[in-house]
């Protein structure tokens, strides 16, 4: 998983300044800044519209209009949880309950512990369905998992 540097508005700026002699530079800065930050961060909207002399609602629209744009930084990791029914048999239910409440993270619920290191999603079958309750995480397949194990999965760092 890509790692980014923490928003920095000078290196922010320079982006939007080198960019902002495109025709229709809106998007290219936008998707410059997401690359390089992995969101847009709110800031960026008074430094674009400042740039291109648009009105804020106008840079703010266009992030929001295009669902591409995120405007806080991707979770550092993402652990699929399988809640199909042969999980389900073996207790993936309880996982996900045990998780908000000894853990307070929330399927499905972005983020946890107010942090963005990781989120928990939910994913239909896994094809691991005899060592469920099953977890994928960055590409390897988990089985057997309990809410400890996930909440491991979540506080790993790579
Ligand atoms: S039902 Fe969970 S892996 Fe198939």
């Amino acid at each position: 998983m890509v790692h980014y540097p923490a928003w920095d508005q000078d290196e922010a700026r320079s982006i939007v300044s080198g960019l902002a002699h495109l025709e229709g530079a809106t998007l290219p800065i936008l998707h410059a800044l997401q690359e390089e930050f992995g969101y847009v961060d709110p800031q960026a909207v008074p430094l674009i519209a400042e740039a291109l002399n648009l009105s804020r609602a106008d840079v703010h629209g266009a992030i929001s209009f295009y669902h591409d744009f995120r405007p806080a930084p991707p979770p550092r990791r993402i652990v699929k949880l399988c809640r199909a029914e042969a999980c389900q048999a073996l207790g993936c239910e309880m996982v996900v309950e045990d998780l908000a409440r000894e853990h307070g993270i929330v399927v499905d619920g972005h983020g946890h512990g107010g942090s963005h290191d990781a989120v928990v999603e939910t994913v239909y079958c896994l094809g691991n369905c005899a060592l469920g309750p099953s977890a994928l995480v960055e590409g390897e397949l988990i089985g057997r998992v309990d809410a400890d194990r996930v909440a491991a999965l979540c506080g790993a760092r790579q």
